[in-house]
């Protein structure tokens, strides 16, 4: 697989580097970025830590970085206010300056969690993002959303704040289990739904992991390249960046009905993709067959393509939908595979059409 580079223009701009090994050059390429910082502050997680942990603590050291790691316990608790507090103190214990930098080594927890940490700690030091899980390179770690969650929701506290470098090594994948990396799946074929209906028939002719592990490179490089131009043209998710949220409004019902323990994220968007194209085909709005196209190229993959929801469920993530203002909410529907179509609606009209999709459930 060729190196391929992408430019987010948003923020101070930044490059995505996505390259196999790019981990073992990550120091001179983080040199380049920042040449000003001295120690950096290596966030990551318990499961990545043995993974990878030695492999770029070296390559930093190799160029002369003081390192410092700290490792959270894996897993979504961990993107709490007691760990953001946690890295804050220890940051400035170890004497951070503004011209260090945090890096961010595993999935979207550890990404959103460090860059939150970071974004705020003497009010703003720089980010590094080395996703490790494909949800994290697909989506989290471009784009300069951080999040803690609160117990009353999750990423209920964060801020923008655009790293400053990207490193993408798609080999890290091959440790990924089967379920996480199903789970970032769904975020995949989301971006053939909203963006490029080519890339959709791309990824339903490679049904297996390992036909799309083949083609990850060109994967990567084509859901960042139109995460990158969302964000370019709509940074603090205000209008075009809403489209990223395709099946997260129901996702997020799912998500609810689950406990967030039965269902991953990515399996309720994947159910939620599903739904919202059934409700734009009910409204007449989404050509006829596109929830069906949808079903097929989620089931090889494992994804559930329905899952059973009460209406109480919907009702509550219809109203903590960050896309609902006063009485309305907006739902990210399809026109046809490819190009959607936000609808602002009513939620009381959008809670009685669900009801008539998901009312089986309840
Ligand atoms: P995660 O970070 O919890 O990682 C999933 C699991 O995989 C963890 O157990 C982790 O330790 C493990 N792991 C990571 N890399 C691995 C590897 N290479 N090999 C083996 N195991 C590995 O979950 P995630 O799906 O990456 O991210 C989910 C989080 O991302 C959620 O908190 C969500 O809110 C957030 N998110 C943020 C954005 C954003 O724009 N900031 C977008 C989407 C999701
Ligand atoms: N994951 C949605 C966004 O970055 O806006």
């Amino acid at each position: 697989m060729e190196n391929r580079i992408l430019h987010v223009d948003a923020g101070a701009g930044y490059d995505i580097v996505i390259e196999p090994g790019v981990l073992d050059d990550a120091g001179a390429r983080i040199k380049a970025a920042l040449p000003r910082a001295k120690r950096l502050f290596l966030v990551t997680d318990s499961h990545v830590s043995p993974l990878y942990g030695p492999r770029l603590v070296a390559s930093l050291e190799k160029l002369s970085f003081e390192v410092h790691t700290h490792v959270i316990p894996a897993g979504e608790t961990s993107k709490s206010a007691e760990n953001l507090v946690a890295l804050w103190e220890w940051m400035t214990a170890h004497g951070v300056t503004r011209t260090d930098a945090v890096v961010a080594l595993g999935g979207g927890v550890v990404g959103d969690l460090a860059g939150f940490a970071a974004s705020t700690v003497l009010r703003g030091v720089d980010t590094v993002q080395i996703p490790t899980t494909l949800l994290s390179q697909v989506d989290s770690s471009v784009g300069g959303k951080t999040a803690i969650d609160l117990p009353t929701g999750k990423n209920l506290a964060g801020t923008f704040c655009q790293p400053r470098l990207v490193l993408m090594d798609p080999d890290t994948l091959a440790t990924l289990p089967e379920s996480e990396f199903m789970s970032g799946m769904a975020e995949v074929v989301k971006y053939g739904c909203i963006w490029d209906a080519d890339f959709f028939d791309f990824l339903a002719a490679r049904p297996t992991r390992a036909a799309l592990t083949a083609d990850i490179g060109h994967i990567l490089y084509t859901c960042c390249d139109i995460k990158r131009q969302v964000v370019n043209a709509d940074e603090r998710d205000t209008g075009l960046r809403m489209i990223l949220n395709f099946g997260h409004t129901l996702g997020h019902a799912y998500e609810l009905a689950g406990n967030y323990e039965t269902w991953t994220h990515g399996q309720a968007v994947a159910a939620g993709m599903v739904t919202a194209a059934e409700l734009g085909e009910t409204l007449g709005l989404t050509e006829a067959g596109c929830a069906d196209k949808i079903r097929a190229i989620l089931t090889p993959l494992g994804l559930p393509t329905h899952i059973p929801c009460s209406l109480a469920h919907m009702e509550k993530a219809v109203g903590i939908d960050k896309k609902s203002a006063g009485d309305s909410v907006t739902v990210i529907l399809l026109e046809k595979i490819g190009t959607v179509m936000p609808r602002k609606m009513p939620k009381e009209e959008l809670l009685e059409l669900l009801a008539g999709i998901c009312g089986r459930d309840a």
